[in-house]
């Protein structure tokens, strides 16, 4: 007879001859003297020394941990000054921090989407969506890739379900951007509830990266009291960890009545909340290191595409290479990484398609020989699969 653990090691070696195994691989504080672009550090504030005295003095001052549930001991002036602050930034009526943006999400769409309603979920949506509609008790449509059309057509099929549209601003993987204005007139018709995660947005697109709902000209394209829900992680652009929700008054103290990922979950640490409360001062003082991202990005791509590579040209600060199949990807990977350059390597299942990709984060504070260093590992990369 075959023990479970013989099991895994079939499924581990069926794995490997596929070229899809993945290992924790721990790398040093500088990451091993390569340029970092393999992470989310979108304004590379992650290092900065400002956020590193506010995690110490918070620690100093609050403890290294939160001591409890946010409704027990674990809310702190620090957390409540930082849930006005980002509430403030993002234009919401009030905020809640969690400790994750995974949480976040399933906090949402357990909260606002009980058996008996309808959640509407773009097929490429991040996998913490995915989970959190798994773990909501309503009925979920997923919809093909950025399709208002298809949102139409199941918000005419709800019936007499509550729905509930949810989606990436920006997709996490190829940086594209939902149609979110196309939704946004979708939701208001239908009067669903429209969430929308900002992961990859807040911090980098819109005016001094208020995110993907406020206009060029700094405008609003979403009114406070509306039913509309923005998630977010302090994870990437706010260079810290946590969870982030904005949206009405309404919403967020019925999350914290009753999201139970939320409820029974230890609060977010004070160092955590600290550091990103110093990000966004940091953000809000220096409001073009956003711009300065997205600028990247848009560099990096058109770089790639003159060397014959299938890069999209991004939407907000994620620049993605389609390669191919996985092992390539690998090698190109590898590649960079002989050029100094860390890059990110998606292959199924974490990739929308079965396409691989490198995927490359075009951070604020890259420079120009930054810029000249990556364009060197790309025009290998581009001469290695014969492009
Ligand atoms: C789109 C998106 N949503 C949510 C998350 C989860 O955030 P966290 O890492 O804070 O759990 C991530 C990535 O981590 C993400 O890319």
């Amino acid at each position: 007879v075959t023990g479970p653990l013989d099991r895994l090691e079939q499924v581990r070696i069926a794995r490997e001859a596929e070229g899809l195994r993945r290992r924790l691989v721990p790398r040093n504080e500088d990451f091993d003297g390569l340029l970092d672009l393999a992470s989310n550090d979108y304004l590379g504030l992650t290092r900065d020394a400002r956020l590193a005295a506010a995690a110490a003095a918070a620690a100093d001052r609050w403890g290294t941990g939160a001591t409890g549930s946010r409704l027990v001991t674990g809310t702190t002036a620090l957390h409540a000054e930082a849930e006005e602050a980002f509430a403030d930034f993002c234009g919401a009526q009030s905020a809640l921090l969690l400790s994750s943006g995974y949480l976040a999400n399933a906090a949402v769409l357990t909260a606002l989407a009980p058996a008996g309603s309808l959640i509407i979920s773009d097929a490429i949506n991040h996998a913490s969506i995915v989970d959190a509609c798994r773990a909501a008790r309503a009925d979920v449509v997923v919809v093909p890739h950025r399709s208002a059309d298809a949102v139409d057509d199941a918000l005419a099929a709800a019936g007499s379900r509550q729905p509930l549209i949810v989606t990436d601003a920006v997709f996490s993987v190829d940086g594209d951007a939902a149609p979110l204005r196309a939704l946004l007139s979708s939701a208001r018709r239908a009067q669903a509830w429209f969430v929308v995660d900002e992961a990859h947005s807040l911090g980098v697109t819109g005016p001094g990266g208020r995110g993907a709902l406020v206009e060029p000209d700094g405008s609003e394209l979403v009114d406070p009291g509306e039913p509309i829900v923005r998630t977010a992680t302090l994870s990437k652009s706010f260079g810290a960890q946590g969870g982030l929700v904005v949206g009405p008054q309404t919403v967020i103290e019925h999350l914290a009545d009753q999201a139970r990922p939320f409820i029974f979950d230890t609060a977010l640490a004070p160092p955590s909340v600290a550091a990103a409360l110093a990000a966004l001062r940091i953000l809000q003082d220096e409001p073009g290191r956003a711009a300065a991202a997205v600028q990247h990005a848009a560099h990096l791509a058109s770089i790639a595409q003159s060397m014959g590579l299938d890069a999209p040209m991004p939407e907000a600060a994620v620049v993605a290479i389609r390669i191919g199949e996985p092992r390539a990807a690998l090698e190109a990977q590898r590649i960079c990484r002989d050029h100094g350059v860390l890059v990110g390597c998606f292959r199924p299942p974490s990739t929308p398609d079965p396409v691989s990709r490198l995927r490359l984060t075009a951070r604020a504070d890259l420079d120009e020989p930054d810029l000249a260093r990556i364009g060197a590992a790309l025009a290998s990369v581009a001469q290695h699969l014969g492009v």
